[in-house]
């Protein structure tokens, strides 16, 4: 039996979702015999783990430091076995910027897009190309900051006099925006999870549902009782085993490791387009994840059993 380290809170957004899905992987831990340890990051991290000496760390650690790549460079730093992906797979998928050009340059869908720093703004007179921006990717378009997750700062622009406004709310999350053709069609996600030989298997995939609003109100959307999860997706013949294919490439693509959760759009013609991955996806009750293994027949205690083993059979290959 192990002792873990299980990191989350820290000084994100979101916080508060990371202590419940930190909460709920000591729980697991301790009912699978280990000894887990809470750690809520912060200044006093490389003190705190120096003194616990884990074997293994659990990284619950959500959005800003915990998924971008931040705390596992520390990890490696200290010589410590971690759970999910490594340093350079977080910095691919925290930055959906990244992520998009990767993903075409594996030939992998996701909606067209411009992506541009604050500096182009400020001192090269990007504004001046919206026009031609909005002209090839037409309206409406998705506005988001590059980095960032749980829907936050995202806007959909309907029409030209949207956009800078979007663009402003997008740029008080990340130095970088991103201007992305809108989908049409159904939410989807797929968490992918590597079975004990590190070959990594798609989950069912999981549809997230709005109930009675209309798809601009985005931020009614996103609150608690506005969105329903379905799961597995009811889909049309094949589309789920081509959804699922989707993820596991785009998990390879990034060098994923352990788990991940991949954001796709099923658009209304049946093309699937890939949003995002998120490297330490939410482990709560509600969480897409955990649904998602729970309708695979794998319970929580062996979702954290079998990420564990990965984390510790990895640092001893
Ligand atoms: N290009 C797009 N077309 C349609 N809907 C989108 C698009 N981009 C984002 N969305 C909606 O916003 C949600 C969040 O976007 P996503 O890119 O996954 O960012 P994050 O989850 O990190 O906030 C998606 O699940 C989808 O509902
Ligand atoms: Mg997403």
């Amino acid at each position: 039996m192990s002792t873990v380290a299980v990191l989350q809170g820290g000084r994100s957004l979101e916080r508060q979702v990371s202590l419940k899905s930190g909460a709920r992987v000591e729980d697991a831990l301790q009912r699978l015999g280990h000894t887990a340890v809470a750690i809520d990051v912060g200044a006093d991290l490389v003190a705190r783990l120096t003194d616990v000496a884990p074997d293994a760390v659990f990284v619950a650690l959500h959005g800003r430091d915990g998924e971008d790549g931040t705390i596992q460079e520390l990890l490696e730093v200290l010589g410590l076995r971690y759970t999910g992906s490594g340093v350079a797979a977080c910095i691919r998928s925290w930055d959906k910027v990244l992520t998009k050009h990767l993903l075409r340059e594996h030939g992998i869908p996701t909606p067209d897009f411009h992506a541009f720093s604050e500096t182009a703004f400020r001192e090269l007179g990007a504004a001046q190309a919206l026009p031609a921006i909005e002209r090839q990717l037409s309206f409406p378009l998705v506005v988001k900051p590059a980095a960032q997750g749980s829907a936050l700062g995202i806007k959909f622009a309907r029409a030209a006099a949207d956009v800078p406004a979007a663009i402003v709310s997008a740029f008080s999350y990340d130095r970088k925006v991103l201007l992305e053709r809108y989908v049409p069609g159904r939410d989807l996600a797929v968490s992918v999870v590597e079975r004990e030989d590190g070959e990594p298997v798609a989950l069912p995939v999981v549809e997230a549902v709005a109930e009675g609003r209309d798809f601009y109100d985005f931020e009614a959307r996103y609150e608690i009782g506005r969105t329903r999860f379905v799961c597995p997706a009811e889909l049309p013949e094949g589309v789920a085993e081509r959804t699922q294919e989707l993820a596991v490439q785009v998990y390879r693509a990034l060098g994923c490791a352990g788990f991940a959760r991949v954001d796709l759009m099923l658009r209304e013609d049946g093309e699937l387009f890939v949003l995002e991955a998120n490297s330490v996806p939410g482990l709560t009750e509600t969480s897409l994840l955990p649904q998602a293994a729970d309708a695979a027949g794998i319970s929580f205690d062996a979702l954290v059993e079998r990420i564990l083993a990965i984390a510790l059979e990895r640092a001893a290959a």
